[in-house]
């Protein structure tokens, strides 16, 4: 069995590493004093909290950042011949499964034939690992028990189906060309930064604003969340010890209910004197159902365990954290965000704003 060694001196390429978890790992990695080597962050920066997260980590000098496109293969092979990375950790990706329900085209695009064009030029880069975040969605809906790296795939969304079709994908480069890889399949990551698109974000905006909270359908699907931080730290413990060719699942075993979840927030919130008491309750609207939602999600993560994973953060610590973040954050305005929020639920619950 072959495995990885970290040096620390090692060249990161982070693709989407100024998005909500690539930039976790950057982050995770920077706090390592005895790491020496350097990352380069590519990325589109799509909206501001991307550029807000990007201007706290261009501080530290061990990282460049490069405004780019994983599907500009020019730009990537002059990367290529300025820097000699060591990894590729693969993170740019569409991520939103209610917009991949709207435009699945773009989630071919983005998710699969840009992975296609990274791996094409990363195949030719001598000595280079590359990671691929990929998700749980893949295996789709498990009822009881949970996802092992062997199970079978089931994607049910145009987003899960774009993340399967792109595992495959970098499978297909390892065996065919011989490129070194790893993949890691994570539960709902939830942490600061995160775009108000997703359920916590977007749940704590409209909690402090006082605004209808949508939940599909009953609100008893089961999610396992994660914190980002956690996240980062299984994914440089596959890179540091994983086996090359090789899945590992990174999941919390923290299984929450929507509904409980969206309570648990507004509870904090309430005992923080953040919202009234009893306004999430009240503001609590049950809505059409997501179409092809899926139950529940459950990773056995026992394989990355084996090789030293332990979660530092608990559920609560990790809302504490959202909560803290978005308080000290200003708020940047974002046209793109306004005409999703429309987009998605004008005709659920005549949400103007
Ligand atoms: O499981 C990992 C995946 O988790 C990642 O691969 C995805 O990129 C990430 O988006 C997330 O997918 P989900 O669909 O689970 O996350 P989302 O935050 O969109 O929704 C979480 C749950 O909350 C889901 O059951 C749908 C529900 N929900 C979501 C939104 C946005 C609502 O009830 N109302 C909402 O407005």
């Amino acid at each position: 069995m072959q495995r990885m060694s970290l040096s620390n001196s090692s060249t990161y390429l982070v693709t989407g590493g100024a998005g909500f978890m690539g930039s976790a790992f950057v982050q995770y990695k920077l706090e390592q004093e005895a790491f020496k080597g350097s990352i380069v962050i590519l990325d589109l920066l799509k909206h501001e909290l991307c550029k807000e997260r990007l201007k706290l980590l261009t501080e530290d000098t061990r990282v460049q950042f490069v405004q780019g496109d994983i599907g500009d293969r020019t730009l990537l092979q002059k990367l290529g011949s300025q820097y000699s990375f060591d990894y590729v950790v693969h993170f740019a990706a569409e991520t939103h499964v209610d917009k991949s329900i709207h435009e699945p085209e773009l989630f071919v695009v983005e998710n699969v034939e840009k992975t296609v064009t990274l791996l094409q030029v990363v195949k030719g880069w001598s000595q280079c690992h590359f990671h691929h975040i990929s998700t749980d969605e893949v295996f789709g809906s498990i009822k009881s028990g949970a996802f092992l790296e062997t199970d079978a795939y089931e994607p049910n969304s145009p987003y899960s189906a774009s993340k399967a079709a792109s595992d495959h994908m970098v499978r297909a480069f390892g065996k065919t060309y011989g490129l070194s890889y790893t993949i890691s399949h994570a539960c709902n990551n939830i942490g600061p930064f995160q775009y108000p698109e997703k359920l916590v974000p977007l749940m704590l905006k409209r909690m402090l604003a006082e605004e209808p909270l949508p939940v599909y359908g009953n609100g008893q699907q089961i999610r396992e969340w994660l914190d980002i931080a956690d996240h980062a730290q299984g994914v440089d413990l596959v890179l540091e010890k994983g086996e090359r060719g090789a899945c590992y699942n990174i999941g919390s075993g923290q299984e929450r209910a929507n509904l409980d979840l969206i309570k648990m927030l507004g509870a904090l919130l309430e005992k923080k004197g953040l919202i009234k008491v009893g306004a999430c309750e009240k503001l609590i609207t049950f809505v059409t159902d997501r179409p092809g939602h899926d139950f529940r999600y459950r990773l056995d993560s026992s394989k990355l365990e084996s090789l030293g994973f332990k979660p530092r953060y608990s559920l609560k610590q990790s809302l504490e954290r959202v909560i803290k973040q978005y308080n000290e954050a200003e708020a940047v305005p974002d046209q793109a965000y306004e005409t999703w929020i429309k987009k998605q639920y004008s005709t659920k619950i005549g949400v103007t704003s």
